[in-house]
């Protein structure tokens, strides 16, 4: 019998494992979720399945336009190997619309387009229920310095600019959505790069035609369909489905 792996870290919705070569970790995805009220069910059948497909596929993505990421390559239906980083604990967000904590915070009437892409930030803690915090804060606790900052802005954008496109392209309107950042060190030179996942769990995401919700917020107030049909039907218009992914699987277009 293969020896057990080593379990370096497990959360809410995925788990990571000792990889197979230095600097590498193995991403499990689970389908735990947290966005799911307690009287129902707690996981959503299929789910990490789906998001392991969805993050592969954007993070491939942004290695295809040159936006430096964690992702090697899938490994099965649920895991893959990814680049060992040291993570920023920080929850870098993107806001294009007005949700969620904005609108609440500003009173802005969910969906009022923002003048331009804002970027925040929260201090990664579950405890703390990820406060959200200043550059000020961030530099001060030395979470990230000046220029560190300024990478990381200029990554979440060029995500953003990127996730926005694709989406728009099968009609679906990316509303903000959440990236992690990671160190990586070649030798003494440090690169940042984006880490974590990419997927229906860490944007908003609203049907451009009908507002639909297709993201966690839907899971939120439907509970647990069949087979997580909201992220279903995410990656059934992006063309990766895991049945049609690596046969020319090609995105739908929503005219
Ligand atoms: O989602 P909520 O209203 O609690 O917070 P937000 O600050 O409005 O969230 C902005 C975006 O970041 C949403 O797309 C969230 O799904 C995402 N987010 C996340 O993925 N993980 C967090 N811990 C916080 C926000």
């Amino acid at each position: 019998m293969a020896p057990r792996r080593k379990k370096i870290y497990e959360g809410k919705a995925k788990i990571l494992y000792e990889g197979p070569e230095p600097g590498t970790l193995i991403q499990y995805f689970k389908d735990d979720s947290t966005e799911i009220p307690a009287h129902r069910k707690a996981s959503i059948e299929g789910k990490g399945v789906l998001n392991n497909r969805l993050s592969e596929f954007f993070m491939q993505g942004l290695t295809n336009i040159g936006v430096p990421n964690h992702f090697i390559r899938r490994v099965n239906m649920r895991e893959q190997l990814i680049r060992q980083v040291e993570i920023i604990p920080l929850e870098v967000i993107v806001r294009n619309f007005a949700a969620g904590n904005i609108a609440k915070r500003l009173g802005l009437e969910e969906g009022t387009p923002l003048p331009r892409p804002i970027v925040e930030y929260s201090y990664k803690s579950d405890d703390l229920g990820d406060p959200m915090v200043s550059e000020e804060y961030i530099v001060a606790f030395g979470w990230a310095n000046q220029q560190d900052l300024d990478d990381i802005v200029a990554l979440a954008l060029r995500v953003n600019d990127f996730l926005s496109g694709v989406f728009y392209g099968v009609g679906i309107k990316l509303v903000d959505f959440k990236i992690e950042i990671g160190r990586i060190w070649d030798g003494d030179f440090m690169r940042l790069i984006v880490a974590d996942e990419i997927s229906p769990d860490c944007c908003r995401l609203w049907d451009v035609k009908t507002g639909e919700k297709l993201d966690r917020d839907a899971m939120r107030q439907q509970g647990a369909g069949p087979m997580a049909d909201p992220y279903t039907e995410v990656a059934r218009r992006l063309g990766v489905l895991p049945t049609n992914v690596g046969h020319g699987g090609k995105p739908t277009l929503i005219n």
